[in-house]
């Protein structure tokens, strides 16, 4: 179809080496919806006569509904090729021929590409929202879970898994907000920008944009064509968030084993063993631990084809297509995965809370008791907690509680008497894990008030957010039915 200056046709194992047809299918609709928004923009600048732009529109809406078979045509190199060709068979080389006035395959690709890619920003967007709903429902049924905190996989402090959840509701806040940032460098439309240098026609990239809804053009015709840093930062979004959701996997993974049994997941989601009958595994979230791993190979693998590449396209730019659509698949099966998961995994709380109080991770509310209201230095402090703990590991002991008051005394009485032993003992028991909980104070931290606080917070956030996603997703129908309306006032009416 191309072939002007090489003569002959090409050799068909090179052919099937180059194409991207295959890729292509996730692009089949933009690029007519694209190729539509040319046209009658070249009509309306004079270039394509009323008749010649109602054959093609006609052409074109007729290969819509015919994906299959126009992309199953292994003669073509991508989609723009073969819905070239569709339009040049059904409406003849004169109508027909017309369709890539103006237009080259570079600045058409890169169209679609952001229309895709906007498009998953949202869908994403809305798997995301269903993701923390249900991480917010499950946290605030779990406001007075206690369990145990851990920093380097060691019980750390006293918390609650409410407080858990919401740290995780926090980050894929911010997953949230770096993609509705991108979603404003993404949606700038490169239509009219030709193969590299613009053109001499006197094309209206505006109506373009407009008409395929953009917010923007991305101005210069070099730029336009060239530049895949979006997809990049698309691409590290999505990393950064599948890091995300494969370390919550992780910590469910972990709490599933029964040496923790904090919690079991629904029998609904989980795999077993073809030798061990007594299984019940993980798998779901250990693939999405693993499918994370790709993504991040995919986002490498982009880097890299990207890295070496010079001024103005080249062909290995085709290849980032498949990277970037197996990482959005990917990415939405596992927001939704993680989601059904999490909304049937069954949570024990009294094992939770029981581990909570056969440990020492009140330890640092004492130490901090001891400051605030005994008035010894934290450093002291820290000391004299420091070596409860391992006078009670030494006799056997689990808790600061079970420390019998002889020993206590012995303790007090070489550190210098600086406090007494009821006085300790009653602490001690003031500092316990469920009591820990209403010492804590300070903002962010697991105390049911500032819970109750944030999942307050973060339900507005959704709510707005959702607001924010639902108007771009709006504006993007919009855009579209307006356009096939404009379609139809042509086709119909001839
Ligand atoms: N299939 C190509 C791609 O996906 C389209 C652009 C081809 N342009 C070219 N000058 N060969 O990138």
């Amino acid at each position: 179809m191309y072939r002007s200056r090489p003569e002959g046709s090409i050799d068909r194992e090179i052919l099937n080496y180059l194409s991207s047809l295959k890729d292509d299918f996730a692009i089949f609709f933009y690029d007519i919806i694209g190729s539509e928004a040319h046209v009658i923009m070249l009509h309306e600048i004079g270039y394509l006569s009323r008749e010649e732009l109602v054959e093609i529109l006609q052409a074109l809406e007729e290969a819509k509904n015919h994906p299959k078979s126009i992309m199953k045509k292994d003669e073509y190199e991508d989609v723009h090729e073969s819905i070239e060709s569709f339009v040049v068979e059904k409406i003849g080389m004169g109508n027909g021929g017309m369709l890539q006035t103006a237009r080259s395959r570079n600045d058409q690709v890169m169209t679609d590409l952001k229309m895709k890619v906007r498009n998953d920003i949202n869908e994403i967007s809305v798997l995301l929202g269903g993701l923390v709903e249900s991480l917010l429902k499950s946290a605030d049924s779990n406001k007075d879970t206690i369990m145990l905190l851990y920093t380097h996989l060691q019980h750390a402090q006293i918390g609650t898994f409410s407080h858990y959840l919401l740290s995780y509701t926090e980050a894929l806040f911010r997953d949230m907000e770096r993609l509705e940032e991108l979603y404003t460098r993404i949606n700038q439309s490169p239509l009219g920008s030709l193969a590299i240098g613009g053109s001499t026609l006197s094309v209206d990239r505006n109506r373009t944009a407009s008409l395929l809804g953009f917010d923007q053009l991305s101005i210069n015709s070099i730029d336009a064509t060239t530049s895949r840093d979006v997809i990049l930062e698309y691409l590290s979004c999505l990393s950064i968030l599948m890091i995300t959701l494969s370390r919550i996997a992780e910590d469910l993974i972990l709490w599933s084993t029964d040496e923790f049994k904090y919690i079991e997941l629904a029998d609904s989601v989980s795999s077993t063993s073809s030798a061990m009958p007594q299984k019940k595994n993980p798998d779901p979230l250990e693939i999405l631990r693993s499918k994370s791993g790709g993504i991040l190979g995919n986002l490498t693998a982009s880097m890299t084809i990207l890295k070496g590449l010079p001024s103005g396209y080249s062909r290995d730019l085709q290849e980032l297509k498949s990277l970037v659509f197996s990482s959005t698949s990917t990415t939405e099966s596992s927001l939704s995965i993680l989601r059904i998961v999490i909304e049937s995994c069954i949570v024990h709380k009294s094992r939770m809370l029981e581990l909570a109080k056969r440990s020492f991770a009140n330890a640092i509310d004492v130490a901090e008791f001891l400051t605030s209201k005994e008035h010894l230095d934290f450093r002291s402090a820290h000391k004299l907690v420091g070596s409860l703990v391992r006078l009670a590991i030494c006799n056997g002991k689990h808790t600061l509680e079970d420390l019998g008051g002889k020993d206590i005394e012995q303790l007090l009485h070489a550190s210098g008497d600086r406090i007494s032993m009821e006085t300790l003992k009653e602490i001690i028991v003031a500092c316990g894990a469920e009591n820990s909980l209403t010492l804590r104070k300070s903002k962010g931290s697991p105390s049911h008030s500032e819970q109750v606080e944030m999942i307050l917070h973060n339900q507005m956030r959704l709510i707005n957010f959702r607001e924010r996603t639902r108007k771009r997703k709006q504006a993007i129908s919009n855009a579209y039915d307006e356009l096939s309306k404009i379609v139809r006032s042509y086709t119909l009416t001839s």
